[in-house]
């Protein structure tokens, strides 16, 4: 099993194995609930990928600059979006260590669909949080949408995502082992004669609920909510499939 993020070998297939067509609709509602609950005028997203979340802000007018540390995954975007007269921008950065320039300068970070675990330990979250505070300005917000890993069980493996397109499939799966948690995704092309499979894994921190909110509060944070979706609909429960945090820059 290759010890690499899968983004990385395959970025123009992140779109297939995340099935982005079939979740557009719902995400875009998800972005429209967070623009009417935060009514932002420059957003940061952090962890973009290929884009469709940094689309979707920029849609509706309002400044958006996706960031990301994959080169190829953001050259994906960046292609993608070359012509594109809409409001935004790409940048290559971690979330760990973002560039001095963008200090002060959102009033939204969102961090969705799990990016955050790149940061691959508590140290990591800490310095993460740090950065969000400095490139919000004061009175911003920040969302944070995470898989909840209270449900992932020590000794099976927890399904998390099937896709299946003409030519490929995509599985994903997440392991526990103690407080990591490993994400194995599996690629199968089933163009070729035999079908050629690769399996990849990644591993970090599942981080709790709690440990989420005391570093938020030690990176200055304030008005911590949990919610289990990212429409903020109905509120974290021990088994909601996502965790997502909203907090704000006193
Ligand atoms: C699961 S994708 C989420 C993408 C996007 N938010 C979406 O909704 O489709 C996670 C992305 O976060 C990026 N990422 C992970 N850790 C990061 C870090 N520490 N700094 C910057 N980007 C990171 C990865 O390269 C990947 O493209």
């Amino acid at each position: 099993m290759k010890r690499q993020s899968i983004f990385h070998s395959y970025p123009q297939e992140y779109d297939v194995m995340t099935d982005a067509a079939a979740r557009e609709p719902n995400h875009a509602r998800e972005v429209e609930t967070l623009v009417a609950r935060f009514q932002p005028t420059r957003v940061l997203d952090a962890g973009c990928a290929t884009g469709l979340t940094t689309r979707l802000f920029a849609e509706r007018g309002i400044e958006t600059v996706g960031l990301d540390c994959s080169g190829p995954i953001l050259d994906v975007a960046k292609r993608r979006y070359a012509d594109s007269r809409l409001p935004m921008s790409f940048l290559l950065g971690r979330f760990e260590k973002l560039p001095q320039a963008l200090t002060g300068k959102f009033d939204l970070v969102a961090c969705l669909a799990n990016a955050i675990v790149g940061v691959d330990d508590a140290v990591g979250l800490r310095q993460a949080l740090r950065s969000f505070h400095r490139v919000l300005k004061p009175g911003g917000a920040l969302v944070i949408q995470a898989l909840n890993f209270e449900v992932v069980k020590e000794g099976r493996l927890h399904p998390v995502k099937a896709t299946v397109t003409d030519r490929l499939t995509y599985l994903r799966l997440l392991r526990r082992q103690g407080v990591r948690i490993e994400l194995i995704a599996i690629r199968i092309d089933t163009a070729l004669k035999p079908p050629v499979f690769e399996a990849f894994s990644h591993e970090f921190r599942g981080l709790r609920a709690s440990e989420f909110e005391k570093a938020l509060t030690g990176a200055g944070f304030g008005g911590i909510k949990r919610f289990g979706n990212l429409l903020l609909s109905t509120p974290f429960r021990r088994n909601s499939r996502d965790l997502v945090v909203t907090a704000t820059r006193s």
